[in-house]
C-alpha cells in the first residue's frame, strides 16, 4: 500500500549521542500492524513542517504504544531545525520501508562491522541478539574518527557486557585500539571466517570490510550491506534512490553483496561509493 502522507508523530526527548548527533524518542500516534512488524535495518520517513522529509533508520523499534527511537546526525536545514525542536513537538511519520537486515541464520557466527553513525542501524540487530531472540553468536567491531564520534554511549556500555564488542579509532585516545576495523578481524576469529557479515558505515569501509571476508573464505551471499541512497518517495515511485536496476527505498537499503556487485553492472565496486555519505 502507498503511504503518501504522514501521519502523526510525537517527540517525546532527545539528548546529546556523540559529534553533532541525538538520540530522539518518538512516539506514533495511533500505531498500525505494520508499525509493530518493522525489523532492524528498515527506515522511516521524518516529516518536520516547512522542512519537508528525510528517511532514518530505527534505533530500537515501534513497540505496541508507537514508542521508538533514532539517532540522528546534523546535516541540512532538516536536521538543524530538527535540534531545535522542544519536547513535545508534532512531527510527521510515514514507515516502514525497505528492507531490513536479514534475521534468520541458524546458529551462525555473525561478525557486525559499523562505522561512525552505522552503528545505528545495526543496533537493533545486537539488541536482539542480546535478548537471545536471534539464533546466531553476533560480535561486533565498531569504528570510529576517534572518541567523541562515538554514538550510541548507553547501548555501548550495555552490549560490552553481553557479547564480543571491539571498538577502534583513527585517532585512538591512550591505550584504546588504534587502526581501522579490519585490522582486528583475526582478533575476534583468528584464521576461521565467521559465516556472515553484516556491514554498515562509509562505503569505502563497507567494501573494504567486504573483500577482506571474501579473501577469508566467506561467500558474496553471506555478505550483507547497507546502502544510503538518496531518497524521496520512499515508495518506489519517484525513482530518486535508483541503484542499478533497483529501488533502494523498496529492495534495500541492505543488499546482499553478490547482488550489489551485480546491480553495478560490471563497475567496480568502490566507483559506486562515490554519492554514498552516510556519517
Ligand atoms: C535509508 C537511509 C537511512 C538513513 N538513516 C539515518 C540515520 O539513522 N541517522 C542519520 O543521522 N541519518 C540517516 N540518513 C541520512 C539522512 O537522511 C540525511 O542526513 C538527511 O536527509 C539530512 O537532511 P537535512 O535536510 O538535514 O540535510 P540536507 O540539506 O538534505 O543534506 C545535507 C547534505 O547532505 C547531502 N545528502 C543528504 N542526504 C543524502 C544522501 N542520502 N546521499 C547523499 N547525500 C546526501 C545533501 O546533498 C547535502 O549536501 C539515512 C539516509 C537513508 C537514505
Ligand atoms: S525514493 Fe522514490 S523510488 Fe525510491
Amino acid at each position: 500500500m502507498i503511504q503518501a502522507t504522514p501521519r502523526t508523530l510525537h517527540l517525546l526527548d532527545h539528548y546529546a549521542d556523540g559529534e553533532d548527533a541525538r538520540h530522539f524518542s518518538f512516539r506514533i500516534d495511533f500505531p498500525l500492524a505494520g508499525d509493530l512488524a518493522a525489523i532492524p535495518g528498515q527506515f522511516f520517513m521524518l516529516a518536520l513542517p516547512g522542512f519537508g522529509e528525510a528517511p532514518f533508520t530505527y534505533v530500537s523499534l515501534p513497540d505496541k504504544y508507537g514508542h521508538f527511537s533514532a539517532l540522528i546526525r546534523r546535516m541540512g536545514a532538516l536536521t538543524a531545525a530538527l535540534f531545535e525542536q522542544p519536547n513535545g513537538a508534532v512531527l510527521g511519520y510515514r514507515g516502514p520501508f525497505g528492507k531490513g537486515w536479514p534475521l534468520f541464520f541458524s546458529a551462525h557466527r555473525v561478525l557486525a562491522v559499523a562505522g561512525g553513525c552505522g552503528l545505528a542501524p545495526l543496533a537493533g540487530v545486537i539488541q536482539e541478539a542480546t535478548s537471545h531472540h536471534l539464533p546466531l553468536q553476533l560480535s561486533v567491531i565498531y569504528g570510529a574518527r576517534h572518541a567523541a564520534a562515538q554514538v550510541l554511549g548507553r547501548e555501548r556500555a550495555r552490549w560490552q557486557q553481553m557479547l564480543p564488542f571491539i571498538e577502534t579509532f583513527d585517532e585512538a585516545p591512550a591505550g584504546r585500539r588504534q587502526g581501522s576495523p579490519l585490522e582486528h578481524f583475526d582478533e575476534l576469529f583468528g584464521a576461521t571466517p565467521p559465516d556472515a557479515l553484516l556491514c554498515c558505515g562509509p562505503e569505502p569501509l563497507m567494501l573494504a570490510a567486504a573483500e577482506d571476508c571474501l579473501q577469508r573464505g566467506m561467500p558474496a551471499n553471506k555478505i550483507w550491506l547497507s546502502l544510503e541512497r538518496r531518497m524521496h518517495c520512499a515508495d518506489g515511485l519517484c525513482g530518486h534512490c535508483y541503484v542499478g536496476a533497483s529501488y533502494a527505498c523498496q529492495d534495500g537499503p541492505t543488499y546482499r553483496y553478490d547482488r550489489y556487485l551485480q546491480l553495478l553492472g560490471g563497475r567496480s565496486a568502490p566507483a559506486a561509493a562515490q554519492d554514498y555519505r552516510f556519517c
